[in-house]
C-alpha cells in the first residue's frame, strides 16, 4: 500500500508546490491548515493548529512520514514540539523531515534586541533541536530566502517613497527547486540535517531593492540602514549564506522577469 505522507504547512507556498510532487511519486497526501478544507486532486485535508494543538491527533494517525513545513515568524520550536508529542502520544514511528532555514545555528539570538530583530532565526533552530531530540528518525534540510519571500519584501519595500534596505545580503532560491529537494528526502532514508541548499548568487539588499524598482519603471531613492544587535551584525556578515551550497538554478533575475511578465498578463 502506498505511504502516508502528512505535510504540515501543505497550503503554504512552500506547501502548494511540494503537495503535487508527492502525488506523482505515487504517496498519499495528507495536508494539516488551520481551516477545513474539502479534499481536492486526491488530497486529504486534516483541521488543526499548532499552535493549541488542537486537529494534531487527526493528523498524525497512521502516517508513515511527516514532512514538517508550517511555519511563522516565532514560535516554530512550540509548534514543532506540539507535532512530536502528538507522534509520541499515538505510538507511531514515522520519518520526520524539516525545512529549516540557512543560518539558523549561526546567527546567535541572545539580547531583547536580537530576539527583535531575529525571533525568527532563533524559532527556526529551537525547532530543528525538536526534531533532533525528537527520538523519531529525521532528516532536516536548511534553505536559503526563496525568491517568493524577497519578492513580497522588496515589492512591499518599494511602496515607500524613499526605500529602506538593511546592510543584509541574501541568496534567494527558487522555491520550487526546495519543493523537488524536500521530496527526493522524503522518499529517501532518514539522513539527519543535510547538505544545504542555497540559490545561485548572492545580493545585497540594496542590490534587490534596485533591481525590483528598475524593472517596474519607479524611481526612488534606496538608503542603506545598519539593523542593531549581535544578530544582525552576524546576518550581515554573511550567517544567513551558503556559498560553498549555490546549487539553485533559477536566478533572482529570471525570477523576477516571469513574476513581473505573469502579473501583466
Ligand atoms: N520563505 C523562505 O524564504 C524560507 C526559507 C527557508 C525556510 N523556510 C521555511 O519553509 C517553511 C514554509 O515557508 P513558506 O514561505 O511556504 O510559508 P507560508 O507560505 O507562510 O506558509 C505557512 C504555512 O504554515 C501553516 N501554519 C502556520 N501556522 C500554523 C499553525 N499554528 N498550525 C498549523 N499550520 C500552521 C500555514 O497553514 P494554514 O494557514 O493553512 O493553517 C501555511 O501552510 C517555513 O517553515 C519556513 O520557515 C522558508
Amino acid at each position: 500500500m502506498a505511504k502516508t505522507v502528512l505535510v504540515t504547512g501543505g497550503t503554504g507556498t512552500l506547501g502548494t508546490l511540494v503537495t503535487p510532487l508527492l502525488r506523482q511519486a505515487g504517496l498519499r497526501v495528507r495536508v494539516l491548515s488551520r481551516a477545513a478544507r474539502e479534499a481536492t486532486d486526491g488530497i486529504e485535508f486534516v483541521a488543526g493548529d499548532l499552535q493549541t494543538g488542537a486537529g494534531i491527533a487527526e493528523a498524525v494517525r497512521g502516517v508513515d512520514t511527516v514532512l514538517h513545513l508550517a511555519g511563522t515568524n516565532k514560535g516554530d520550536g512550540e509548534k514543532a514540539r506540539v507535532l512530536v508529542d502528538a507522534i509520541n502520544a499515538a505510538g507511531l514511528f514515522p520519518h520526520l523531515v524539516y525545512i529549516s532555514v540557512v543560518g539558523a545555528e549561526r546567527v546567535p539570538v541572545e539580547s531583547a534586541i536580537d530576539r527583535q530583530v531575529m525571533a525568527y532565526m532563533a524559532s527556526k533552530r529551537d525547532a530543528e533541536l525538536v526534531v533532533e531530540n525528537s527520538g523519531l528518525p529525521w532528516t532536516t534540510l536548511r534553505a536559503t530566502q526563496f525568491h517568493d519571500l524577497l519578492f513580497t519584501m522588496v515589492s512591499a519595500l518599494a511602496k515607500m517613497p524613499v526605500v529602506p534596505a538593511f546592510d543584509f545580503r541574501f541568496q534567494p532560491i527558487e522555491t520550487a527547486e526546495v519543493a523537488a529537494r524536500l521530496v527526493e528526502l522524503v522518499q529517501g532514508e532518514p539522513a539527519g540535517l543535510v547538505e544545504e541548499i542555497g540559490g545561485p548568487r548572492i545580493y545585497t539588499m540594496k542590490e534587490l531593492e534596485r533591481s525590483y524598482l528598475e524593472a517596474t519603471g519607479r524611481r526612488r531613492p534606496v538608503f542603506t540602514l545598519k539593523a542593531p544587535g549581535k544578530a544582525a551584525r552576524v546576518y550581515a556578515a554573511g550567517g544567513n549564506l551558503t556559498p560553498d551550497h549555490a546549487v539553485g538554478e533559477r536566478t533572482w533575475e529570471d525570477f523576477l522577469a516571469a513574476k513581473l511578465a505573469a502579473a501583466a498578463a
